[in-house]
């Protein structure tokens, strides 16, 4: 027989595929050593492969030769073996495993590599830090776990592909060396030896270059595509990440978002067997605020907040009066059947909504025959009626009060309401909730650099009913962006963009650019609208945050085989390094030291 690193063997079965009536047969296996258990005379061996586990039996009384050798195996030794299917003997069928009802015993082994004793235990429930975790990543993504996460990933990517070519999609790629495209966070940058002292920017997305493709008349573009982001890190975001990238020409919002719903539903019928329900809701980003405080609604349970402004805007209570006569709002927030938080529970929620920059949280424990708080006192009764009907208050309730400016008692009320969605076990894990956010405010105000910036992105179409307002209220101006988010997660934004050089160069007008820096930094789009630019609109979709959640995940890490650490480093690798001096200088670079 011939000798090669496989000892002339050639496996038939996977470690998952045999069953009670492969009875009798031949067949070889391999894989690594999940467990050896000795016992007395008789070796077991767990032989694990991506597909599961076989139970294989080295007997002294069938070979002793290879039973001998069957001592020296080890956790996460590579073996091949030659055996035969044996049906186990009653009583010892093992239900938890697919293969449970049979055993391989032993005719030949080839040990094929040896393992040093690895630092943690292959197995799902593992108790080991994510630093070591991430180190041995390799070792890592031998874990069931994280296998059949990363065989998700590759089922969904390939359901869109299918999903989007036969719908006339085109996957065109775009370059990694470019421009700066602006999203919002830092770029990474990447300098140039040939141009020295001049750097690329790793995309941020390939927004300009999908807008660029429809202008060439592609019609339909999708990419899977990698995005690098310089932000500051969670658990749901990663310097590198990956999009699924879309545009289509002569479109409006309701398409895109239905051929997004059914690219989604093929998603999960393809991953968890069963389609949507489409289409998905829709809801403003005003509602979305006004009911949830936050533009990302976790919809799965209710818990909702509460405007009070004019019920409390001439109250005693100069707290709240007073914000409301300064622009801002008193929202609340009714945890039914709450009452029973303890002092110590009420200041932990404050110290959290104070995360969110809230000054306080005022509360009103509503009990049989009064209310206790620190401000109802400051009540009128008139008041106190009317805030009992607005928050269906009712003996046993616990009722949250912010007072500020409409961002900060939203955002610190919304993410209460998580928070305390959370804490009640409001929240039904198994529940997919899908909703499109519609009509964002197209500009903010940044106070920082005292400066109107674009929402979204600066691509994205104002509403045509909304353009008057440009000149008196920018603030006003409603999008024609969309979000859509699934369990209070964004998983994907887009939007109909400005197709006309015109509408173009006024919101970048209106965003501060000089026509100078218009014509420096996008010349080349607006040159592009001006060679007959078709009306076109799209969508990208976190694709990491969509397997995570299909996953049931809680941190990206668990379904990107290489991620990165929060401080953006690969603790595999060891990324990122120092250059030398030699490629620095080559680039022309010096490094400051702090
Ligand atoms: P946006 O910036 O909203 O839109 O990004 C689209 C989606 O990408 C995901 N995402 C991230 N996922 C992981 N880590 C990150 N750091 C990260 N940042 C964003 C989110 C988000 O919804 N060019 C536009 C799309 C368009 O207008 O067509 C864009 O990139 O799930
Ligand atoms: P004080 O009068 O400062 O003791 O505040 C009375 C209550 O109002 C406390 O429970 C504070 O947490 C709360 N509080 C203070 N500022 C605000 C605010 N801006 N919005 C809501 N509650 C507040």
């Amino acid at each position: 027989m011939k000798t090669d690193s496989l000892g002339g063997l050639r496996r038939t079965h996977h470690c998952n595929a045999l069953r009670a009536k492969d009875e009798g047969k031949e067949v070889v296996l391999m894989g690594w050593v999940q467990r050896r258990r000795d016992h007395g005379g008789v070796i077991f061996v767990d032989l694990r492969d991506r597909e599961g586990i076989t139970q294989v039996v080295f007997n002294p009384h069938v070979d002793a030769a290879v039973h001998e050798k069957a001592h020296v195996l080890r956790s996460e030794y590579v073996i091949a073996v030659r055996g035969r299917v044996d049906r186990r003997p009653e009583g010892m069928a093992n239900p938890s495993l697919d293969t449970g009802e049979i055993e391989v015993l032993v005719l030949e082994l080839r040990i094929l590599n040896r393992a040093a004793a690895p630092p943690f235990v292959i197995e799902d429930e593992v108790d080991v830090s994510e630093t070591i975790r991430l180190k041995y990543r390799h070792l890592d993504l031998r874990r069931p776990g994280l296998q059949r996460n990363l065989l998700a990933r590759h089922k969904a990517a390939a359901a869109v592909r299918n999903f989007l070519n036969q719908k006339g999609f085109v996957d065109i790629e775009t370059p990694f060396l470019t421009r700066s495209t602006p999203e919002g966070a830092r770029d990474y940058i990447v300098p140039s030896r040939v141009n020295p002292g001049r750097f690329y920017a790793l995309p941020q997305s390939p927004q300009l270059f999908k807008q660029l493709l429809m202008i060439s008349g592609f019609d339909r573009y999708y990419q899977i595509v990698r995005c690098f982001r310089d932000e500051d890190l969670r658990a749901d975001r990663q310097p590198e990440f990956t999009q699924i990238d879309m545009e289509m020409s002569f479109v409006g919002e309701e398409d895109v978002m239905e051929i997004s719903e059914k690219m989604l539903s093929t998603v999960f019928e393809a991953v968890m067997g069963k389609p949507l329900a489409l289409p998905f809701p829709k809801i403003s980003h005003a509602e979305a605020m006004d009911r949830f405080g936050l533009d990302r609604p976790d919809t799965r349970f209710g818990l909702e907040l509460c405007n009070v402004s004019d019920i409390l805007s001439r109250s005693e209570f100069k707290l709240f009066s007073k914000a409301v006569q300064k622009g801002g709002i008193v929202k609340a927030l009714n945890a039914k059947g709450c009452s029973g938080f303890s002092r110590k529970e009420i200041d932990d929620l404050t110290e959290f909504v104070k995360i969110y920059h809230a000054k306080g949280l005022a509360w009103i424990k509503i009990r049989e025959k009064d209310w206790q708080s620190p401000i109802a006192k400051y009540f009128s009764e008139e008041e106190k009626s009317l805030l009992r009907q607005r928050l269906d208050m009712a003996p046993g309730d616990l009722v949250f009060f912010v007072a500020d400016r409409p961002e900060v008692a939203n955002e610190s009320l919304g993410n209460l309401r998580n928070f305390l969605g959370k804490k009640l076990d409001l929240v039904d894990e198994s529940r997919f909730d899908f909703i499109w956010v519609t009509h964002f405010p197209l500009l903010e105000y940044d106070e920082a650099e005292k400066r109107y910036k674009a929402l979204h992105h600066p691509f994205t179409a104002p509403l045509e009913e909304d353009i008057a307002l440009f000149d008196t209220n920018p603030l006003a101006v409603r999008s024609r962006a969309y979000d859509l988010v699934l369990n209070g997660s964004e998983i994907g934004g887009g939007s109909i963009r400005n197709h006309q050089r015109t509408l173009q160069e006024k919101l970048f007008h209106i965003l501060g650019l000089s026509p100078e820096a218009c014509t420096e930094k996008f010349g080349f789009l607006l040159s592009a609208l001006d060679a007959g630019a078709p009306p076109h609109g799209g969508i990208a979709f976190g694709f990491d945050r969509l397997v995570m959640l299909l996953c049931r995940e809680a941190s990206l890490r668990e379904v990107i085989a290489f991620p990165k650490t929060q401080k953006a480093a690969c603790l595999l690798t060891r990324a990122p390094s120092a250059a030398g001096k030699e490629q620095l200088d080559e680039l022309f670079l010096s490094v400051k030291t702090r």
